[in-house]
Parts: C-alpha cells; structure tokens; sequence
C-alpha cells in the first residue's frame, strides 16, 4: 500500500479519534445521569446538576476526587443492583483516564444549566442574600450561576447538597481561595443555612 503524506495520516488519526471519543463520552454520561439526572439535571436534593457546570471546575473537581484531594459523600447507589457495592464519586473517578475527565466536563458545559424547583423558607432566603451580597458575590455572581467566574455553580443547585459543601468548606476539607475560607470562618451555622435557602430560592 503506498504510503500517506504525514498531514494526511493526522488528519486520519484525529477523526478516527474524535470520533471513538463522542461514543465513549456519551457512555459515560450515561452512567454520570444515573445519578446526576437525566441530561445531567439532577432530580435528587443531595446530588449536583452537572449540565452548564463550567469546564474547568468540572474537570478540576474529578482530578481532586481522583487524587483523593477532596471528600467523597458516602453513597447506597448501586446501579439497581443490591448485590454491587455501592458507588461513590470516589469510586466513579477513579475508573477515569485525563481524557475521559476532559471530554465529559467539556460535553456538560455544552449543555444549559437548568435550576432546580425546591422549597424554601423565604425569611431565610432574604437573610441568605445579605450575606451572600456581602461575602460572597465578588466571586459567585449573579446568585452564584454565572459560569463565566469559573467558581462553581450554586443558585438553583440541590440544597442538600449545598449544605453539604458548605459543611465540608467550614470544616477546611475541601480545597479553596484564601479569601473564601477567610469568610467561610466569619460566618456561623445559621449564616450558612441562610445562604443555603438564599441558593435554593433562584429558580
Ligand atoms: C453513584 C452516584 C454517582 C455517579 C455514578 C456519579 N456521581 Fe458525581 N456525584 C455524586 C454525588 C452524591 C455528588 C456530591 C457528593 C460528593 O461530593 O460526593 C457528586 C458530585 C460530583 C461533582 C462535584 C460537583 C460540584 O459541584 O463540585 C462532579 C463534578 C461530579 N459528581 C461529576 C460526575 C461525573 C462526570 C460522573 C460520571 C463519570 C459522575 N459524577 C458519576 C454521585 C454520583
Ligand atoms: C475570593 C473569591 C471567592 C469568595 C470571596 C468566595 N468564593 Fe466560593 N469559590 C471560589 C472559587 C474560585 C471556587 C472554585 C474552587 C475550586 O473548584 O477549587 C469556589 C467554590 C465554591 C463552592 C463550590 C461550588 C461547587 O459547584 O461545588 C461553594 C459552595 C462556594 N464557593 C461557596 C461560597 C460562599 C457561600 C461564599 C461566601 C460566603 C464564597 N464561596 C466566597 C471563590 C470564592
């Protein structure tokens, strides 16, 4: 067989491969939406929305969980099957190459950031503003759902869940910017529920 010109063969190599990746990653996905939700919107109030999570805090947040660099939530999820251990974010991460970890926060980016619809207590929520307009929205704007700032997601995310992270950041087990863990020790329990009906009332 003659041989291709060298751009040609990169040119061949980088379809072939870009187009196992799309099948791979949707494989994946399949498996994150078990229990993020469908289409990465989650339906359950400790689990995160991953669908519009910015790229590099998606990606940035598995290497953690691979390294072990952040807590992993105790989990009973068995994919239906009472016989399986139960898996946690941990468990999932480390079955995770780099490129699988790139292709899927790059794929959940793509998709639109959905709110969830939860109930909150609107006292709270009202008092949860204030503080968050104070401490929190140099870095989180607009409630904390601006992709762009590259922080996270936190207005319309699962209040279980916040909670939760808020937890692990009070406690410094989860890795943060100085100047946050410098509010994060301002501010008390209550100032932290607060916030955490403040997040859920953006819907
Ligand atoms: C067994 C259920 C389960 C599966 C499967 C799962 N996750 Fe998770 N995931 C969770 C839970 C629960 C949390 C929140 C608690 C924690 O940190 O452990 C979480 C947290 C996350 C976070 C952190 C979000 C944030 O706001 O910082 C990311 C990112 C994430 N998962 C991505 C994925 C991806 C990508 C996959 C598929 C490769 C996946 N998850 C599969 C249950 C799961
Ligand atoms: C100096 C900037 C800064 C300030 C101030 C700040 N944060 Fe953050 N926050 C960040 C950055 C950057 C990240 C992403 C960290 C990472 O992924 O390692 C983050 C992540 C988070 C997350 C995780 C989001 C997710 O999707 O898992 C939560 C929750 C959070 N911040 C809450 C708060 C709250 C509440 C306040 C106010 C009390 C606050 N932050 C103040 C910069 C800040």
């Amino acid at each position: 067989m003659k041989r291709l010109p060298i751009y040609l063969m990169t040119a061949v190599l980088a379809t072939t491969f870009s187009a196992a990746n799309a099948g791979d990653v949707d494989a994946l996905m399949k498996g994150c939406n078990d229990c993020h939700g469908p289409g990465g919107v989650s339906t359950s109030s400790d689990v995160p929305s991953l669908a519009g999570f910015p790229e590099f805090v998606h990606s940035d947040a598995l290497y953690m969980y691979r390294d072990n660099e952040r807590p992993c939530a105790e989990s009973k999820y068995r994919h239906g099957d009472t016989s399986r251990p139960a898996i946690s974010m941990c468990g999932v991460a480390a079955k995770l190459s780099d490129d699988d970890i790139d292709a899927l926060a790059a794929a959940y980016a793509e998709l639109p950031y959905v709110k969830m619809k939860q109930d909150f207590d609107a006292t709270l929520a009202a008092a949860g503003k204030a503080i968050h307009d104070e401490h929190c929205d140099k870095c989180h704007s607009e409630a904390g759902t601006n992709p762009d700032d590259e922080a996270g997601m936190m207005g319309g995310q699962p209040m279980g869940y916040l909670r939760s992270s808020f937890k692990e950041f009070a406690a410094d087990a989860r890795s943060q910017p100085k100047k946050m863990k410098e509010k994060f020790d301002m501010l008390s329990e209550a100032d932290l529920e607060a916030l955490a009906h403040y997040y859920g009332s953006i819907q």
